[in-house]
């Protein structure tokens, strides 16, 4: 991988859509070189050639995927954990034990990987930033949700354990924590079924990928002594995980 020496690296992990390519955007137009991460990696080439960053393929729910990506960064300043979702909305009654494997791989698991991996380069760098895109499924359960809230409780217990673990050492770490973000969220939560996922956005108006990437970019802005723990943001249309206002 070659970058001219100067620039300070951001990894964006999940940045061929939603929240992870606004943040890799965002990030980039602030004076990054931005690496980006997903599996489908001919979106992330398209992404890297407008914003002049570095596509390559990622799967982190891989260990071999994880440990090539990161073996050819030469040293990152900032770590988005982004990558994750949900799949299935069920009862615990009837829960899919493979939809939950997916969750807790791809949620959990894979921001510890990818931190794991990368976080002596974060060291390294004299002044490192990890943010960990969690939700407000990480604060509170939801009927039906068990999957999805209990995996993003347990990314953010790991993402909020390292913040003691790295006293003394200058890495910053920022969780954040959204609601209702219109993205390809809801179409891979219901296998593709583009209607039940427009319904979730119906008759409010929810935050863009681009709220969540500015947020990104203004903790990344901050001086290296100011920490930022935990940002919880919703449509305002949104009091909680269950509770919203619609217009129908
Ligand atoms: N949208 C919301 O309402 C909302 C609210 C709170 C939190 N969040 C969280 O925000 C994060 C981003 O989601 P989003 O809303 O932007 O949804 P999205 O549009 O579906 O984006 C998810 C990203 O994660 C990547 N990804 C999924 N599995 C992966 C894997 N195994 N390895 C690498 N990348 C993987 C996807 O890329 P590939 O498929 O190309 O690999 C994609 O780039 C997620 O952690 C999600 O849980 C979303």
């Amino acid at each position: 991988m070659t970058q001219p020496a100067e620039s300070r690296i951001a990894v964006v992990t999940g940045a061929s859509s939603g929240i992870g390519a606004a943040t890799a955007r965002t990030l980039a137009a602030q004076g990054f070189h931005v690496v980006l991460g997903a599996r489908r990696v001919e979106r992330l080439e398209e992404l890297a050639e407008e914003i002049g960053g570095t596509a390559l393929a990622l799967d982190v729910t891989d260990e071999d995927s994880v440990d090539a990506f990161t073996a050819v960064i030469p040293r990152v300043d900032v770590l988005v954990n982004n990558a994750g979702g949900a799949k299935g909305l069920a009862p615990v009654l009837e829960a899919d034990l493979d939809d939950w494997r997916w969750m807790w791989e791809t949620n959990v698991l894979g921001t510890l990987r990818m931190t794991k991996a990368l976080l002596p380069k974060l060291i390294d760098s004299g002044n490192g930033l990890i943010v960990t895109v969690t939700s407000v499924a990480a604060l509170g359960t939801y009927d039906n949700g068990s999957g999805y809230t209990s995996a993003k409780h347990a990314q953010g217990v790991l993402h909020r354990t390292l913040r003691g673990e790295l006293l003394g050492k200058p890495v910053r770490l920022t969780e954040i924590c959204p609601g209702m973000v219109e993205t390809e969220f809801s179409l891979v939560r219901f296998g593709g079924d583009a209607e039940r996922a427009a319904d979730v956005y119906a008759g409010l108006t929810p935050l863009i990928a681009e709220d969540i990437a500015e947020i990104v970019g203004f903790v990344a802005s901050r001086p290296s002594h100011v920490n930022i723990d935990q940002i919880v943001v919703k449509p305002r249309d949104q009091a909680s995980a269950t509770r919203s206002h619609r217009t129908h």
